[in-house]
């Protein structure tokens, strides 16, 4: 598999997340030359990569490009060449540090301005793009037992009744409208994947949102929603993701009823 996918490069935006870098391990593995995107941290004189550039086949195929969501040309350098794009990084802010129209705002331009990288580069045979199953269970799927790609979570809805990550899933509902909206006007190939609650193994230093999330029982109201039930091991996950080079599927939602 390695030999066949040798000279296929990818680019994944978020590398040094949760799902990112777990995204990135798989694509080595599977032989893919990666392109990935960390943001510049000015107070850390030098980040830390080494869970990313120790991976297997990293030393040969993988590659580190600085962008940032607020400057969505930024993406362009690690875009280019590429035969597909996971879009992975997002302002993750459960607490609602931001406010809401800010964070936004920097998710919607800079998805906008990969999608633009994307169709500029002219390599670019198709997008997978990371929303979230908040994008879509909140408001009209919010009491039903199964949704599909015709759902769509209410804004109005999660700005009066969520105030625990309420900013994070207002962006992601607002973020895939905007890319499916830009895929369909420019004919680029987009795939969404809409992940839940997602836990499980991770590599990078940091204790995931989505796990920190989880065990926040005295301040997370989503504890025994629907939404919070499901949840998506973070290998079943980046299995959603591997959809690059196999027939359309329009939105993936990896939705399971297992625990971890
Ligand atoms: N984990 C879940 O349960 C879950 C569920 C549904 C959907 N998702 C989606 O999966 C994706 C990854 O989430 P995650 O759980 O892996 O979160 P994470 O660990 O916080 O990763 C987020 C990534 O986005 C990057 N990022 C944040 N703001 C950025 C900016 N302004 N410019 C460039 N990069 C930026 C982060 O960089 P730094 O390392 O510099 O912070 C990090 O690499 C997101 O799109 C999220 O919405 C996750």
């Amino acid at each position: 598999m390695e030999g066949e996918r040798s000279g296929r490069v990818v680019c994944v935006t978020g590398g040094s997340g949760f799902v990112g870098s777990w995204l990135v391990m798989r694509l080595l593995d599977q032989g893919y030359s990666v392109n990935t995107t960390v943001r510049s941290h000015p107070a850390e004189n030098q980040r830390d990569l080494s869970y990313l550039t120790s991976l297997p086949g990293a030393t040969e195929r993988l590659k580190n490009f600085t962008a940032d969501l607020s400057n969505p040309d930024s993406f362009n350098a690690a875009v280019d060449g590429c035969i597909g794009v996971f879009h992975v990084a997002t302002p993750v802010d459960f607490q609602d540090k931001e406010p809401e129209q800010a964070v936004t705002k920097r998710s919607i331009d800079g998805a906008l301005g990969i999608l633009k990288a994307c169709l500029n580069a002219k390599t670019v045979k198709r997008v997978v793009y990371t929303s979230s199953a908040s994008a879509v269970v909140f408001g009209s799927g919010n009491d039903v037992e199964e949704v599909d790609e015709s759902f769509w979570s209410d804004i109005d809805y999660i700005k009066a009744k969520i105030s625990y990550g309420g900013s994070y899933m207002v962006s992601k509902t607002l973020t895939e409208k905007a890319v499916i909206e830009f895929s369909e006007k420019y004919g680029l190939d987009v795939v969404t994947v809409m992940p839940s609650f997602v836990v499980g193994p991770f590599i990078c230093p940091k204790l995931p949102g989505s796990e920190m999330a989880y065990l926040d029982v005295d301040r997370n109201e989503l504890i025994g929603h629907p939404f919070s039930r499901r949840q998506a091991n973070t290998l079943d996950t980046v299995g959603m993701y591997i959809s690059l080079e196999s027939p359309k599927i329009y939105r993936n939602s990896g939705v399971s009823n297992t625990h971890a």
